[in-house]
């Protein structure tokens, strides 16, 4: 009998082994590049993986295997890799140029559509999830002038100073509960992360607390209004409702940053699946169908300010034609009712097979499934709050990473945080794959001798 520590280093060496042009690019990318990756979101154990291309539901590396993608670029490729209208879209607007910094009739389409799935009358474009959340902060200060903005324990909501505090923290790095610390990403002076008030998602007497404590000083809320980044946590009855209702009786603003929830839980976010429309909504990922498009919804109130200039929303790649182009065809050709329809059909039926195969192996399990998102956590309870998530085992997360890997699945490296991403192009014949070799890891898992893991302590975030 092996324990977990040693079942993930036989993985690993598998891992590698199928992938030695991935290692031999990346040893050659360390040299130009830091870490060898464009960025450090895609730096992973064993060795990060160099891709060739996509199709449909699948991505092929650079060695030539295949693989069934439930990774979908961290959850932004929901339309299927090379997906044809994107790519008709896309080939013929490159043919008429792909930038004035003037705008396009394309971008009015894709506004009028945010609006009538998201509830929200008016839109503006960025290029990031980043950039979306950065806009939604400066609006929401810009309005009340006020400084101090509420976030979420635990939630990632880019990598902008005003919301880089205390993201992926292990147990030890998160201070008391009451009063969780307030620690800045680096190159981030503490002055900005004093900015910042902290408090766990699903608590609203703690947000309560906050806002008694700082009267009149606080500009609103941002956060997930379902926590992804840390599996997926949902929102307790009535949170949500009572989150807006407390922030406007302080006369705040409330923001979701739907970056990654927005069109891939439902074709209008939480926003529409739960009715609790907020003042600002940011939306990235999945919206620009594998371009980099990001957006920010908001009430006529809110973005009179832009109107008005008291805001200066900018950039010189907002509304991009070619990102319009594609994001046109995502929201008017791709996802459609009957794609829902389709994602929500395969998503349960991994969901309850994935539970049911690890119930029957004794290894606690449960998860959730709304649109193209599967979140499978090995865990019986399920979690309230970030300091909840931490405790499921971090290594284990790791072992089905890799054993997904080796089995032809790629999913998301950050095995624990991350949940599977589907496409219009994946079906239960995909999902089948992901089960079997879910039920390999299961029988595993069963056996070990050790389930704890030196290399990935209790409570580490990822
Ligand atoms: C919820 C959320 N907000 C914002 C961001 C930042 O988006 P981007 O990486 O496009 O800057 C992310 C990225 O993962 C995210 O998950």
């Amino acid at each position: 009998m092996k324990s977990l520590d040693q079942i993930i280093e036989t993985e690993e060496q598998i891992f590698l082994n199928r992938v030695p042009k991935s290692v031999a690019l990346h040893q050659r990318a360390s040299k130009s590049i830091p870490g060898g990756v464009p960025s450090s979101w895609a730096s992973s154990r064993p060795t990060p993986v160099w891709v060739s291309h996509g199709e449909g539901a699948y991505v092929w590396d650079v060695d030539g295997n295949r693989y069934i993608d439930f990774h979908a670029g961290y959850g932004a490729n929901i339309v299927g890799h090379a997906n044809p209208s994107v790519v008709a879209a896309v080939q013929k607007r490159v043919t008429q140029g792909t930038h004035f910094a003037q705008p396009t009739p394309d971008s009015i389409s894709v506004a009028e559509e945010l609006s009538r799935r998201f509830g929200l009358p008016q839109w503006r474009f960025c290029n990031s999830g980043t950039e979306a959340t950065m806009d939604a902060v400066h609006l929401m200060r810009a309005i009340t002038g006020r400084d101090l903005i509420v976030k979420v324990e635990g939630s990632y909501n880019g990598h902008h100073d005003a919301v880089a505090i205390s993201i992926f923290r292990s147990a030890k790095e998160l201070g008391p509960s009451d009063e969780p610390w307030r620690t800045p990403g680096a190159g981030i002076p503490q002055a900005i992360a004093d900015c910042v008030r902290i408090v766990p998602f699903n608590d609203i007497d703690a947000l309560s607390r906050v806002f008694d404590e700082h009267k009149g000083q606080i500009a609103g809320m941002i956060f997930e209004p379902i926590l992804m980044g840390a599996g997926i946590i949902v929102p307790q009855p009535g949170y949500l409702e009572a989150v807006k209702e407390l922030v406007h009786r302080h006369g705040g603003l409330l923001a979701f940053d739907e970056v990654k929830t927005g069109l891939v839980i439902h074709a209008g976010g939480v926003t529409a699946m739960y009715g609790v429309v907020p003042d600002i909504i940011c939306l990235a990922k999945a919206l620009g169908g594998g371009l980099p498009c990001g957006a920010i919804g908001g009430t006529t109130e809110v973005m009179s300010a832009i109107t008005d200039g008291r805001y200066n929303q900018v950039g010189t790649f907002n509304g991009n034609p070619l990102t319009m182009a594609a994001t046109r065809a995502v929201l008017t050709e791709v996802l459609t009712d009957d794609a829902y329809a389709r994602a929500n059909d395969v998503g349960a039926y991994v969901l309850k097979n994935a539970v049911d195969i690890l119930q029957s192996h004794g290894q606690g399990a449960h998860g959730y499934q709304f649109g193209f998102k599967v979140s499978v956590v090995f865990s019986a309870e399920p979690a309230k709050n970030y300091r909840d998530f931490l405790d499921v085992s971090t290594g284990a997360m790791h072992l089905n990473y890799l054993m997904q890997f080796n089995g032809g699945v790629f999913l998301a490296p950050w095995g624990k945080s991350e949940s599977l991403t589907m496409s219009v192009a994946h079906t239960r014949s995909h999902g089948d794959v992901f089960l079997e070799n879910l039920a390999q890891l299961a029988v595993v898992i069963e056996q070990m001798s050790e389930r704890t893991s030196e290399v990935f302590a209790v409570g580490s975030f990822n």
